[in-house]
């Protein structure tokens, strides 16, 4: 149980009156322990065991046809999400429908037949946080929230402050103070509201569930409005199946910090088998940690469901959650599919983004690193298939993380403007 988990909801001051058709097509919160429902609200602990609450929908009849007809971001999914019909009528920062890029060279290196990555580095400020912000600042603004907030590992503190300004709504982001510092700068240009606090991210998850609870009116991103919040990493796995023309990969790999993202991809792909959007067919999910911070590869290796929360210490910052809420649910799913969850060293971290870069000319930061280094263990020790179609999420862009890698590369001469000087270095 992670610190969101276990903290008891404090009871709403006032229930929010919501306009017809706010939250689309969903029907409730439904507890994902008990399935105890409520009403759609700023909610996320259920009243009767504290489970976490995810949305219920009763989704209409919906054809490939129509999602194709819809614009070049996540809205093309509107009728999934829980945002209202007219969500592209309200500023916010259209991320989504990313590229697909065919990994040919990474394939060859890693002797996988049929790679795929899933590039997420090109959302608006470069990670696929700009997916999950853009449902929650629905939310927020249907519950008519004064202050947009998050408790952040460096890329939700970025999108939540852009998406905030752009909405013209008050944010301020709270992340660990020893954060890389692009990721500071990429919060503070949008907002003056950017706290750093002496801890690491738990200690800055359970401050976050504290101002919750004291202050009303604020809509934390990934606390009290985390269902409608998570729902929105929905769309990269609806987007996969989409550019691969509507089909299901056989092998995906996706990095765990709370562990969201991986959960609502596997949700992603079976909601589109059940309506009938695409062939219904086994896939794998395997999910990607540092060593540094691996509590949920660490169960899945001990063959427990108890995620054990850790300290973390590792470059991958942004996957640095020691007790990772979605942990357990990582754990059924990459079980019940026949994936895995692996962790890497730092090192190893550094190599995969080395490997992406040189190969595919995509420069992606730690958790790219270690999902791209994660990928490589798993065929190194046969976990993965390699004759089998594969796709890899890239979710974070490497301009951030420079540090990570900056004493590895650099010129490989320096000289004087002379051609004598260059000939000499023997790069010709
Ligand atoms: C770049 C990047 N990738 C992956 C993740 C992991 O996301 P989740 O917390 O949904 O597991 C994060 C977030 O914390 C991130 O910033
Ligand atoms: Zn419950």
């Amino acid at each position: 149980m992670s610190a969101v988990d276990t903290l008891a909801e404090p009871a709403p001051s006032t229930t929010p009156t919501l306009r017809e058709g706010a939250f689309g097509h969903a029907t409730g919160l439904a507890c994902r322990e008990c399935g105890h429902q409520i009403a759609l609200g700023p909610h996320y602990a259920c009243p009767e065991c504290f489970g976490p609450l995810e949305i219920a929908y009763d989704f209409p009849a919906i054809t490939r046809e129509e999602i194709e007809a819809g614009p070049a971001n996540i809205w093309r999914y509107k009728a999934l999400l829980p945002v209202p019909t007219d969500i592209e009528q309200s500023p916010n920062m259209e991320p989504g429908y990313t590229r697909l890029l065919k990994a040919h060279n990474l394939g060859a290196q890693l002797g996988i037949d049929n790679l795929w990555v899933k590039d997420d580095s090109t959302n608006p400020t470069n990670s696929f946080k700009d997916r999950v912000v853009a449902c929650a600042l629905s939310a927020a603004r249907e519950f008519g929230s004064k202050v947009f907030a998050c408790p952040s590992t460096g890329n939700l503190a970025n999108a939540v402050a852009a998406a905030g300004a752009r909405a013209g709504i008050k944010t301020v982001v709270f992340i660990p103070s020893n954060l890389e510092k692009p990721k500071q700068v990429n919060s503070a240009v949008y907002t003056e509201s950017l706290v750093a606090v002496n801890g690491n991210y738990d200690d800055v998850n359970k401050l976050a569930s504290e101002i919750a609870g004291e202050e009303d009116g604020w809509a934390f991103v990934n606390v009290n409005v985390r269902p409608y919040y998570a729902e929105g990493s929905k769309t990269l796995g609806y987007e996969i199946a989409e550019q691969l023309g509507w089909r299901l990969p056989d092998q995906i790999v996706i990095p765990v910090a709370s562990g969201s993202q991986l959960t609502k991809v596997d949700k992603a792909f079976g909601e589109l088998i059940k309506l009938g959007l695409v062939e219904d067919k086994p896939y794998k999910v395997f999910g990607a940690q540092a060593t540094g911070c691996s509590p949920v590869s660490v169960a899945f290796k001990g063959g427990t469901n108890v995620v054990r929360p850790v300290k973390p210490d590792t470059i991958a910052k942004s996957l640095a959650i020691g007790n990772p809420a979605d942990g357990p649910y990582v754990l059924d799913i990459c079980r019940r599919t026949g994936g895995a969850v692996e962790d890497i060293t730092d090192d190893e971290v550094r190599e995969g983004i080395l490997l992406l870069a040189r190969t595919e000319g995509i420069f992606t930061e730690t958790a790219g690193g270690t999902t791209v280094g994660v990928l490589k263990k798993l065929v190194d020790t046969g976990q993965l298939d390699p004759t089998l179609e594969t796709v890899v999420i890239n979710t974070g862009m490497g301009l951030k993380t420079l540090d990570a890698i900056s004493d590895q590369v650099g010129p490989a001469a320096t000289i004087e403007p002379s051609y004598d000087a260059f000939a000499a270095t023997g790069l010709a």
